[in-house]
């Protein structure tokens, strides 16, 4: 650019010298007092053009600017703001219009708190291109002030030292800073840690791995309960808040983390071995557990309850096991002979249900059966007593294999006895005029029901009596039937050869009519 060609274009000129930071802009006396502006931008990038409105006065003819990168070209130049507000770049510079900032020293650089958790750095170069972070972590700007730049260390660099590099623009001195990250560093809520599901509860924590000083110990709340429980201490079917408070070297920081947890014991009850009398059942029974199996034998608040359905509550047994929680036994009594029951060992915790009920179905022994029914004695020809009866209300066993037992007493002393499937029986070869008792009884062949008695006064000749007048009024019944038959067909055989068919089906009638009482007779002897 030849000199005159720089008088005919710039008004004045201006100075660029680079100082620490950034250039200083000296202008010289040729300037006209007014507004300007200096323009600067990074070399070959227009787009990252500043603007700086200065005033010029031969009092304020040097300006600074800082905040630059370092070791950086810039163009630059200074323009003249019109009355109307336009720019006129006409003046130039005694240079060329592209001057490199200085270097960068360490010095220039300051470590800042700008965000927890956060490693900040600040300067008054521009070093948003500088900073090259360990680990590629990317950087931001702190919100607080945009000339901080801070990167967040990974968990795993809490509690080692990273170092910083930082380049200096087209300088190949580049600059080397050591942070220390401490525990401080650490966001409680970034710590990893296991939901126990075991007991006795133990919580596993991630602290960095660097951390060899940190250690964590929580304890612990019941929902709505003031006291402070230690982990060991925990039970099941319970809701816990724990905290862990973070220590260092034993000394306790303000850092804390929450967990919220409840085990359920997963109790699976074997029943082992059911043992049934005729009213009672006896259940015994062992109790496993993955989650709670190292305390189980532990927990007083632990029972079972033993029931059998269908039985009301009355027949329910609250039995509370402490000792060796692992398993136990109950005997339910009162209970019905020869009756399903389903039996159930439900266990509880604090006097709740919980899960893990295990049913048994069995039936109860075959019992007494009850007294016998309707014993009804007849005396049939002059020497044989029937005895019949019905089965008893209250079987107490299956009805195919009870047994019925009747005793004949003459006078008061056992003659004979009898046992048939059917309460039906014969007593023959009796003599007369004697007072007979029958005595009947069920069993299943063990022990016998109560004894149901029965007997009688009527002696055999009266008996007989009764029995005689019976057959001498059916007799002569049939024989009134016979001679009205006679008549009958006299009468037919007299007014027409045939018969009339329906007639005959009314002497058929009357037939069966007369021989019914006869036919009952006969299988009555
Ligand atoms: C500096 O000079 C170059 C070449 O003469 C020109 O292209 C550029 O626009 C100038 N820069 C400024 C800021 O005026
Ligand atoms: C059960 O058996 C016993 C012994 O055999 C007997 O004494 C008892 O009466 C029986 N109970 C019932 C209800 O059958």
């Amino acid at each position: 650019m030849s000199p005159g060609f720089v008088f005919i274009l710039c008004a004045g000129s201006y100075t660029v010298k680079p100082i620490q930071f950034g250039f200083q802009i000296d202008m010289t006396k040729n300037f006209t007092t007014g507004n300007y502006t200096i323009n600067i931008n990074e070399k070959g990038r227009p787009d990252t053009r500043h603007k700086y409105s200065i005033q010029f006065s031969e009092s304020n003819s040097a300006h600074a600017i800082k905040h630059l990168k370092p070791c950086t070209d810039y163009e630059h130049n200074v323009a003249f703001i019109d009355g109307a507000g336009k720019e006129t770049p006409r003046y130039c510079t005694n240079q060329i219009n592209t001057t490199r900032t200085l270097g960068m020293n360490q010095g220039d650089i300051k470590g800042k708190k700008c965000m927890p958790g956060y490693v900040c750095y600040n300067s008054e170069w521009d070093i948003s291109s500088s900073l090259s972070t360990p680990n590629n972590i990317s950087a931001v700007t702190c919100k607080r002030d945009e000339k901080e730049i801070c990167f967040k260390p990974r968990y795993n660099d809490i509690c080692t030292d990273l170092t910083t590099t930082f380049t200096s623009g087209n300088c190949a001195k580049n600059i080397n800073l050591h942070t220390s990250i401490t525990a401080d560093f650490l966001n409680p809520s970034e710590i990893s840690k296991t939901i126990p599901t075991k007991l006795p509860a133990e919580i596993k924590t991630n602290l960095p791995p660097n951390c060899k000083h940190l250690n964590i110990t929580y304890t612990c709340l019941e929902d709505g309960k003031p006291n402070e429980l230690n982990l060991t201490d925990l039970e099941p079917y319970t809701n816990y808040n724990c905290t862990g408070q973070i220590m260092h070297n034993n000394v306790i920081i303000n850092k804390t983390t929450a967990i919220q947890f409840r085990i359920d014991c997963d109790l699976t009850i074997s029943i082992l071995e059911l043992s049934v009398t005729n009213n009672s059942i006896h259940l015994s029974w062992n109790t496993h557990s993955e989650k709670c199996g190292d305390v189980l034998s532990n927990l007083p608040k632990l029972s079972y309850e033993c029931s059998c359905q269908p039985r009301s509550e009355e027949y329910r047994m609250n039995q509370t096991i402490n000792a060796g929680n692992t398993g136990g036994s109950c005997t339910i009594s009162r209970l019905e002979p020869y009756t399903k029951y389903e039996c159930a060992v439900q266990p509880k915790y604090n006097k709740s249900n919980v899960a893990g009920v295990n049913k048994k179905t069995t039936r109860t022994k075959i019992g007494v059966p009850g007294r016998i029914q309707d014993l009804m004695l007849d005396l049939t020809q002059h020497n044989v007593i029937k005895a019949t009866c019905k089965a008893p209300h209250t079987l107490n066993g299956p009805v195919e294999s009870i047994r019925y037992i009747a005793r004949l007493y003459i006078g008061g002393v056992l003659k004979y006895t009898l046992n048939e499937t059917k309460c039906k029986f014969e007593f023959k070869d009796l003599s007369y005029s004697t007072n007979y008792s029958v005595e009947v009884t069920a069993s299943y062949g063990g022990d016998e029901s109560d004894i149901i008695e029965g007997s009688t006064s009527i002696s055999f000749d009266n008996a007989l009596i009764v029995r005689l007048v019976f057959f001498i009024l059916t007799s002569l019944a049939f024989a009134l039937v016979l001679y009205k038959i006679y008549t009958l067909r006299l009468r037919k055989s007299r007014n027409d050869e045939n018969v009339d068919e329906n007639e005959a089906i009314e002497l058929t009638e009357i037939y069966e009519n007369v021989s019914g009482p006869e036919c009952r007779y006969r299988d009555t002897t």
